[in-house]
């Protein structure tokens, strides 16, 4: 039975749908069977993040209003063995979203897969709420920055009331993603730092993601970032990340400073 795991932020761009592509592939690495399912209707970004964006022929809201069946939607991984996509439309609006239709749909993966990951659209309306529903778990994506972590505190109240788990009285595991995280900017103040994020949102952190152009090279190329550079510290940061999901007990690691000759040869000046 799978762990259905919604991406959630509030605030929009803070990458979540980064996030979602390079945990899911993460894990299928781990050899994890996983979907990623794109709740953000009318956008519809994952399958350019994933590259499969010419594979669409069928989408989540074809299956919920059984235009199609799951199978014929799903759209298998070529590069990760046990990874796959369900993309969802760029033509309806989230409306298309009906209670019921996602409660099944969810509840079939979830007889298929080890992990249901959603993909949330920005905001605190429908599509966030319904991407969050049927949840067990989240990770909660947030940038050092006030807007993003206020939002998040929002989100974190709205994990702990309006889903399917809080209305069992049960409790949302819940995890925080640090993304975008400059450590030269930190460093001079210019950004909050991972403890006053922590200090706002008390909930556990399961990575810090740097900000690299990795990510963005591995978006443009439509490859999750920990399947085109493994080796990159956003790639190690991600796979850490699952590797805590699965309930590994790992150190996180900090993003360091990387210093460029100019500093090293100032630092050695001014001993
Ligand atoms: N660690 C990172 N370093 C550099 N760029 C990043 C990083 N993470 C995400 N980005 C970039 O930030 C932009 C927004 O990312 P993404 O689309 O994942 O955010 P999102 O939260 O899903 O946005 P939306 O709320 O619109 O759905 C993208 O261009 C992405 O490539
Ligand atoms: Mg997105």
């Amino acid at each position: 039975m799978a762990k259905v795991l919604v991406v959630t932020s509030g605030k929009g761009g803070v990458g979540k749908t980064t996030t979602t592509a390079a945990l899911g592939a993460a894990l299928a690495m781990m050899g994890q069977k996983v979907v990623l399912v794109d709740f953000d209707v009318g956008l519809r970004n994952l399958d350019l993040v994933m590259g499969a964006e010419r594979r669409v022929v069928f989408d989540l809201i074809h299956v919920i209003q059984g235009d199609t069946n799951l199978s014929q939607a799903l759209i298998k991984d070529k590069r990760v063995e046990g990874l796959f996509l369900l993309p969802t439309s760029q033509t309806r609006d989230k409306d298309a979203l009906t209670q019921e239709g996602v409660a099944h749909v969810i509840d079939e993966l979830r007889e298929k897969f080890d992990w249901v990951i959603c993909d949330s659209p920005a905001g605190i309306e429908r599509g966030a709420q319904m991407a969050m529903y049927h949840a067990d778990m989240a990770v909660i994506v947030a940038n050092p920055e006030v807007s993003s972590v206020r939002d998040s505190d929002r989100i974190i109240g709205m994990l702990d009331s309006t889903t399917q788990k809080a209305k069992n009285g049960e409790e949302m595991e819940k995890f925080l993603l640090i993304t975008r995280y400059d450590p030269q900017r930190a460093a001079r103040g210019d950004m909050l730092s991972t403890d006053d994020v922590l200090d706002i949102l008390s909930i556990p952190l399961i990575g810090i993601v740097p900000e690299s152009q990795d990510v963005l090279k591995a978006s443009n190329v439509g490859t999750p970032v920990t399947v085109s550079e493994p080796d990159s510290a956003a790639a190690c940061a991600y796979s850490e990340a699952a590797r805590r999901l699965m309930g590994e007990d790992v150190k996180i690691t900090v993003p360091a400073e990387r210093k460029g000759l100019l500093d090293w040869l100032f630092k050695r000046k001014s001993v």
